[in-house]
């Protein structure tokens, strides 16, 4: 279902935007395309030589982009943004790109509609899938996952305290008891609100484990790495990278990602090399641009981004 009554704030829009240093007449990709507000921004800022490819893993968004741009310097595509690399390749566009927008996680839209399952605070089918059509859903893999795989999940991707007991109360719930198997977003978040001992504070005690179970079934820390790597190939020199993120993990993957490929390689300084380092050997292809986080304006308008922020880096 598409439905344009689920409405999505762009996230440190200008800022992200500006970041990326736009040539009217560069080549762009917004790799995560939701609704389109980083997409129609950077558009205002080419003249009639520039292009913009974008991407989606969500079909829904592709539908969104064919009601809202009719611009024929830009592109989209239904994938993942770990395959983007491949259609850069295919397109004799390597080394060519001049700069990448990422903005993270799911938008508005998506979780919102309770359809789509990534929610606690609206009953609906626990999917959490961002493309529907294809991988399990949150309630496919809690049926056949092992107590000790939940359990990780919770504790990685959520930073759960409690992971052991929410996991092993789904097991029980799921496997042991004649209760009905969990298929709803409300049945899952009353377990874990019936599990954990105490409340945080303006915090849903669900919410850390509907994270790590979105992150786990998008497969998002892989899809993040995948594209950062990819990306060193993709941009052209100057090429820039702006990328939003919202969580601690997220934050960790790409503060290592854009320290390491900024520095010297660590064991230069100790010389002499071995073999083996010697191969190995990287000087810096990364400039660090610094990062940017929202104003207490942005925030008190979109909460959403209250824990948003912008990463920037270039190609030297
Ligand atoms: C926060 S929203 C982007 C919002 C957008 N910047 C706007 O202004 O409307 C993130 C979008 O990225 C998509 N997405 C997340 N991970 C993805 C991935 N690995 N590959 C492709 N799309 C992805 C989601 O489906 C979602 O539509």
């Amino acid at each position: 279902m598409i439905n344009n009554q689920f409405k999505h704030i762009s996230v440190l829009l200008n800022e992200s935007v500006n970041g990326l240093n736009i040539k009217s007449n560069g080549i762009y990709i917004d790799a995560t395309f939701g609704m389109g507000g980083h997409s129609k921004l950077i558009l205002s800022k080419l003249n009639n030589r520039g292009r913009l490819i974008a991407i989606d893993r969500d079909p829904n968004s592709i539908i969104t982009s064919k009601k809202i741009i009719n611009d024929n310097r830009f592109l989209i595509k239904n994938s993942s943004f770990s395959q983007l690399q491949k259609f850069i390749i295919s397109e004799k566009l390597v080394g060519k790109i001049n700069g990448i927008l990422l903005d993270l996680g799911i938008s508005s839209s998506q979780l919102d509609n309770s359809e789509r399952g990534f929610s606690f605070m609206h009953d609906g089918p626990l999917d959490m899938r961002m493309n529907q059509t294809i991988g399990q859903s949150a309630t496919e893999w809690l049926m056949k996952a092992k107590e000790s795989d939940i359990a990780w999940v919770l504790k990685t991707y959520g930073e759960e305290r409690f992971a052991k007991k929410i996991a092993k109360a789904i097991i029980y719930h799921n496997h042991c008891s004649l209760k009905k198997p969990i298929t709803r977003t409300k049945q899952l978040a009353k377990l874990i609100e019936q599990v954990i001992p105490f409340k945080e504070k303006n915090k849903h005690p669900a919410t850390r484990s509907f994270q790590a179970i979105r992150i786990y079934i998008n497969n998002e820390l892989e899809e993040i790495s995948k594209l950062l790597k990819d990306s060193l190939n993709i941009l052209a020199p100057h090429g820039r990278l702006s990328i939003i993120s919202f969580h601690s993990l997220e934050n960790k993957l790409i503060n290592h990602f854009i320290q390491t490929h900024s520095r010297w390689s660590e064991f230069l300084i100790r010389l002499p090399l071995t073999d083996m380092e010697l191969k190995t050997i990287h000087k810096p292809i990364l400039k660090i641009l610094g990062k940017i986080k929202p104003t207490v304006k942005e925030i008190t308008e979109n909460p959403r981004a209250r824990s948003a922020i912008v990463h920037f880096a270039e190609i030297l």
